[in-house]
């Protein structure tokens, strides 16, 4: 049985004062929370959150990483860096950073390879926009994106990382794709990944993300290929966190 796991993307939110209410909120409420509870907070938050949540159960991610591992690279922030401070998991390819900071397959492909050299798990984001959903080239821009990543690193790889289909006219826009639209693209991806290697697609977990929130999170957890969810916006608020963190039973 794959756990679930249920990860906050704070984005680029928060003040050291709201970070730690936030933080607070949800260590006094996650007691007893079967799934796996993970928070990315900004780079600047990860010292503060990681003592916050130490001993607590609760997993630290980052949003984003370099892909090379020190030097020279003005602004940037390496694996062993995080690894140093107790992140776990590192967000790659967030449909954000494809956007907005030009980064192409190849690009997350190589910060895959270093998330996994230091011993981080890549949450690898994938997805595909409104334009290329209507065009009905969903499924064929969901397998380049994979690509990129097994053409890397191999099939086995996936048994360190965590997949989210994170279908970018959802995010952040209160449009959430119905139960029915998610679990038909993580079949897709389940399908997929087991006509290479079908124990690593059992065992993988494949997180919805775009927004999720406290209203429709069970429906869409109890999905069979839905293992969890990457939430946003429900993720600043304590309460709607947990009990998307409660939803999946
Ligand atoms: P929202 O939950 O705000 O739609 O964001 C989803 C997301 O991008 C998580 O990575």
């Amino acid at each position: 049985m794959r756990q679930v796991m249920v990860a906050g993307n704070w984005k680029m939110n928060g003040s050291r004062d709201s970070v730690r209410q936030l933080i607070d909120g949800i260590k006094t409420g996650v007691s007893g929370v079967k799934a796996e509870v993970v928070v990315c907070p900004s780079y600047v938050f990860i010292p503060g959150v990681a003592d916050a949540i130490a001993g607590s159960g609760i997993q630290l991610g980052a949003q984003n990483m370099c892909d090379q591992d020190a030097g020279a690279f003005t602004g940037e922030v390496s694996g062993a860096m995080l690894k140093d401070f107790g992140v776990n998991y590192v967000i790659v390819g967030h449909s954000e950073r494809r956007s907005l900071y030009g980064e192409t397959d190849g690009v997350t492909a190589v910060k895959y390879t270093a998330a996994l050299r230091h011993g981080l798990k890549p949450i690898f984001c994938i997805g595909e926009t409104l334009e290329e959903r209507e065009s009905g080239i969903t499924e064929s821009v969901i397998a380049r994106q994979l690509d990129a990543i097994l053409e890397a690193e191999g099939v086995a790889s996936l048994a360190n990382a965590v997949l989210a289909y994170e279908p970018v006219w959802a995010i952040g826009t209160g449009k959430t794709a119905t139960p029915a639209q998610a679990q038909e693209i993580h079949a897709f991806i389940r399908n997929k990944i087991a006509g290479l290697d079908v124990g690593i697609a059992v065992g993988l977990r494949i997180l919805y993300g775009g927004s999720m929130n406290p209203g429709n999170a069970a429906e869409l957890i109890a999905q069979p290929d839905i293992d969890g969810g990457l939430i946003g916006g429900a993720s600043l608020k304590a309460d709607d966190f947990l009990t998307i963190c409660k939803a999946g039973g």
